[in-house]
């Protein structure tokens, strides 16, 4: 699969982010699996502890808007190097849109690495483990 629209997506996004205090951009683009895509930035508080990862209002938005199926997930950021994505956002990536899928983290636009979520997130804890 190409995931070049999803890339891009990701990348628009990123411009939309609110991160005054680290000046640390992060855009991520969700794929469902019946095509379409939902964006999310960082979005950062005064209050530190309050800031929320692009990837999680990604998915928010998503879950919210009903969708329950995913295929990937890009994530992109202001790095030079490849975007990985926090353990707090792969847990909740985990819990939404499943172990199976696509994790594309950009160092720019025309170079990513593609894994699955699981290989983020051995051992993981999930409805599984209760
Ligand atoms: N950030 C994300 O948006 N996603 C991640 O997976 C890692 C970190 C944000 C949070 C904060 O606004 C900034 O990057 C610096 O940590």
């Amino acid at each position: 699969m190409d995931y070049k629209l999803l890339i891009e997506e990701a990348e628009k996004a990123k411009t939309k982010a609110y991160a005054p205090y680290s000046n640390f951009r992060v855009g991520a683009a969700l794929l469902t699996e019946d095509g379409k895509i939902y964006t999310g930035g960082n979005i950062e508080n005064a209050s530190y502890g309050l800031t929320m990862c692009a990837e999680r209002t990604a998915v928010y938005k998503a879950v919210l808007e009903g969708e329950k199926k995913f295929k990937a997930v890009a994530i992109t950021s202001d790095s030079h190097d490849y975007i990985s994505p926090c353990g707090a956002c792969r847990q909740v990536l985990a819990e939404l849109c499943g172990l199976d899928i696509d994790v594309i983290m950009l160092k720019n636009i025309n170079d990513f690495k593609l894994v699955k979520l699981k290989e983020l997130l051995p051992y993981s804890f999930t409805k599984d483990s209760l």
